[in-house]
């Protein structure tokens, strides 16, 4: 008898093991677990349905691949459409972006569909080398093009193709703002010329580098001006946050207050990852009964895993540009990082080294500007590493 319970109690503490956890932090795992979004996927759509290219643009890790996913989950069923994810951010020039795109169509068409049957008839006209990954199976086109012509040339000739499919055909391209680093100088003329005269095809760009993004698509001196609608994605709204953590973890049978909900998504800043992020430590901690004390200590073990990451950036920074972040950090969001009051409170130097400072953090991506009505601020792009810093 005692044996047999023992037997039970492993059972169950093994399926237990296996509950997944219901705050992912990568990947997108279907509408159940994606909070909210509502506005945002039906504008998406509502573009697509009406012939408007988008450009989707947000801060680093607010959900725009997340996003993307769902909205081509919500178009999933229908038949008269076909969606296309290409991450181009490990892209160096058009040829690589032109293999990309080849890639994401083959991986998005499966051959059993008359369409990628005929793509797979159409892409082997390149003369490509076809492989297949690894450990996920999946195939991969390398076009070997002899010269940049050449890949542009092929680069329209994949659009062209999809256009004629009497379909619609939706691609996103993620990290568009990778463009500007190609050698080639004119690829957004290029591509413009390419992507304007399709009908079926409509085009959702995404990226983060807010100011490279909005530079891009509103100046008039640029290429794709005027050419997309921008979505820009903001922190989800503090009570819809709260109720869908309330509500997941309740679905596993936790409870959570007020309070504890407030200090979460405080302190994430509600920002899309870190309060994932939280939320997924907060469910495999096991506590059923979760209060304001058991997230606060949460939060601290986050921190903590963290440390010598957080050790690392010192010795990658100078003492300047550490001095800095540190003063942004414990005002959270800075205005005028170059006023004297700012600079006296943190003894931060002169002018000109705040300056030199703030670009290269800027550049590092270690601070991001942001925007507030009208005025600009900068905030350290790590909130955990803000959270951090504030108490060092
Ligand atoms: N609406 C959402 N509900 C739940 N989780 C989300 C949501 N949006 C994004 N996430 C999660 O947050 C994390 C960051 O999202 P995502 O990768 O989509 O951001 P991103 O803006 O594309 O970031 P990056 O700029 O680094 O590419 C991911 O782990 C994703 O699973
Ligand atoms: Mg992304």
């Amino acid at each position: 008898m005692h044996y047999t319970f023992c037997i039970i109690l492993f059972v169950v503490y093994l399926w237990g093991m296996n509950e997944y956890n219901p705050f992912p932090i990568s990947g997108y795992h279907g509408p159940e677990l994606f909070c909210d979004r509502e506005k945002e996927t039906a504008k998406l759509i509502t573009h697509i349905k009406n012939g408007i290219n988008s450009t989707l643009i947000s801060t680093r890790r607010m959900g725009k691949t997340g996003l993307i996913y769902h909205v081509f989950d919500s178009l999933k069923k229908r038949r008269d459409v076909e969606c296309i994810y290409v991450d181009i951010f490990g892209t160096q020039n058009i040829k690589q972006l032109t293999n990309s795109l080849g890639t994401a169509i083959m991986r998005a068409i499966p051959e059993k569909k008359s369409i990628g049957k005929k793509f797979v008839e159409y892409i082997k006209g390149f003369k490509p080398t076809i492989s297949f990954d690894g450990i996920t199976g999946e195939p991969e086109v390398s076009i070997d093009f002899s010269s940049p012509e050449q890949a542009q040339h092929s680069l329209a000739s994949l659009f062209s193709f999809l256009e004629q499919q009497n379909i619609t055909v939706v691609v996103a391209i993620d990290e568009f703002q990778q463009v500007t680093e190609y050698p080639e100088k004119n690829t957004e003329a290029i591509l413009r010329t390419i992507i304007q005269p399709l009908k079926n095809v409509r085009f959702i760009f995404s990226g983060s580098g807010e100011h490279i993004l909005t530079e891009m698509f509103n100046s008039y001196k640029r290429p794709f001006f005027s050419s997309t609608q921008v979505v820009s994605l903001k922190e989800i709204e503090s009570e819809v946050y709260m109720n869908f953590i309330l509500k997941t973890l309740a679905a596993h049978k936790r409870k959570i207050n007020r309070v504890a909900l407030e200090y979460i998504t405080t302190w994430t800043r509600l920002h899309t990852y870190y309060t994932q992020t939280f939320c997924n430590r907060i469910f495999y901690s096991g506590i059923k009964n979760i209060g304001l004390e058991e997230v606060k200590t949460l939060g601290l073990d986050l921190l903590n895993d963290q440390e010598s990451v957080f050790y690392q950036y010192r010795n990658l920074l100078t003492a300047n540009q550490w001095q800095l972040l540190n003063a942004i950090a414990k005002e959270d969001r800075v205005f005028q990082p170059n006023s004297k009051d700012f600079i006296k409170k943190y003894d931060l130097g002169s002018q000109g080294n705040v300056q030199r400072a703030l670009e290269a953090l800027l550049t590092k991506d270690m601070v991001f500007k942001g925007r507030n009505e009208n005025e600009n601020f900068y905030r350290v792009s790590d909130c955990f590493l803000a959270r951090w810093l504030e108490r060092h």
